[in-house]
C-alpha cells in the first residue's frame, strides 16, 4: 500500500514533462511568471499583450465578459481606462424615439465583439468561427503553452501534405490545419516601452494578457493558498508544543 502511495506521489511531483502531448499537435512547455504557488502576473507583459490583442486579434476575436474597468488589474489608472474605453463605439439604446444608437465606450462597458453575430464572423473568415478569447487559456488543455505554440507554430506545409482551401499549416493545432491565417509578423506592433516586437515576444505577451482575462483572480487565489499553508504550519507547531506540555505531566 505504502509503495503505491509513494509511486503516485512521485508520479505527481516528478512527472512534469518537458514536452506535452496535446492531440496530434506538438507543444513545448514554456515557463510563465504566473506558474507555481508564488506565481504572479507580469504587469508590463500584460500591458504589451493587451496592445497586441487590441491592435491585432480584436479584428476577428471577441473578448467577452471583460469590461474596460477590469484593465485596472494591468496597472492602468482611471484616466487611462476612460481614454481606452472612449476609443470604442458601443451599441446602446433605444433612445426616446425608439432607435438604437452608438456612443463612445465607458469604463463599465464590456469590450464590443468585432462581428454582429456568428454568421457574420464565419462569412468574413472563410467559414471558420474565431472563438471568444477571454477564456481560451482555460478552454484548451495546457492553454498558455498551447496558445503560444499556436501563434509561433505556423510553417510551410511538408511536401506530402495537401491543405484544405484557405487553411494554413500549424504545428500546434491538432490535425495540423487551421483556418486562422498567421496573425503575427515581426514588428507588427510598436510597444510603448520599446520592447522589440518579435513574433515570440508578441505571442508571449498576448498569452500573459489572455491568461489574466481567463483568471483575473489568480493572484488572490494563490495568496490565500500561501496564507492557509502558513496558518496550518503554525497550528501544527502549536499543537505539537501543547501536546508535549500536556503529556509531560502524565509521566
Ligand atoms: C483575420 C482574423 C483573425 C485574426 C486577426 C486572429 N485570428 Fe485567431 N482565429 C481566427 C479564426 C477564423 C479561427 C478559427 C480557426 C479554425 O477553427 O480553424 C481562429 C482561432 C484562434 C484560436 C483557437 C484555436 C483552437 O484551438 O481552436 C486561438 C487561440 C486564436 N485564434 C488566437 C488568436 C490570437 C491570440 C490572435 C492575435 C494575435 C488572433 N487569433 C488573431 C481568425 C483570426
Amino acid at each position: 500500500m505504502k509503495r503505491i502511495v509513494l509511486a503516485a506521489v512521485a508520479a505527481l511531483t516528478l512527472g512534469a514533462p518537458a514536452a506535452l502531448a496535446s492531440g496530434e499537435g506538438d507543444l513545448a512547455a514554456q515557463s510563465w511568471s504566473f506558474d507555481g504557488i508564488f506565481g504572479q502576473y507580469d504587469r508590463h507583459a500584460m500591458q504589451r499583450g493587451f496592445q497586441v490583442y487590441k491592435e491585432v486579434c480584436a479584428a476577428c476575436h471577441a473578448l467577452k465578459y471583460v469590461a474596460f474597468r477590469n484593465l485596472a488589474d494591468l496597472g492602468f489608472n482611471e484616466e487611462e481606462i476612460k481614454a481606452i474605453a472612449a476609443e470604442y463605439q458601443i451599441a446602446d439604446g433605444p433612445d426616446e424615439a425608439g432607435d438604437m444608437f452608438t456612443r463612445p465606450g465607458r469604463p463599465s462597458d464590456q469590450f464590443p465583439a468585432p462581428f454582429a453575430n456568428d454568421q457574420a464572423a464565419r462569412a468574413s473568415n472563410n467559414g471558420a468561427l474565431p472563438p471568444n478569447l477571454s477564456l481560451i487559456t482555460k478552454a484548451r488543455a495546457h492553454g498558455p503553452d498551447y496558445v503560444y505554440a499556436l501563434l509561433t507554430g505556423y510553417r510551410d506545409p511538408p511536401a506530402d501534405v495537401v491543405l484544405g482551401e484557405g487553411m494554413n499549416y500549424s504545428l500546434a493545432m491538432p490535425g495540423n490545419q487551421i483556418a486562422m491565417p498567421p496573425p503575427l509578423t515581426e514588428g507588427q506592433v510598436t510597444f510603448a516601452d520599446g520592447t522589440p516586437a518579435t513574433v515570440e515576444q508578441m505571442s508571449r505577451d498576448v498569452v500573459q494578457f489572455l491568461a489574466w482575462s481567463a483568471e483575473p483572480t489568480l493572484e488572490e487565489r494563490k495568496n490565500a493558498g500561501i496564507k492557509s499553508m502558513l496558518f496550518l504550519a503554525l497550528m501544527t507547531g502549536l499543537l505539537y508544543v501543547s501536546k508535549r506540555r500536556i503529556w509531560s505531566k502524565l509521566h
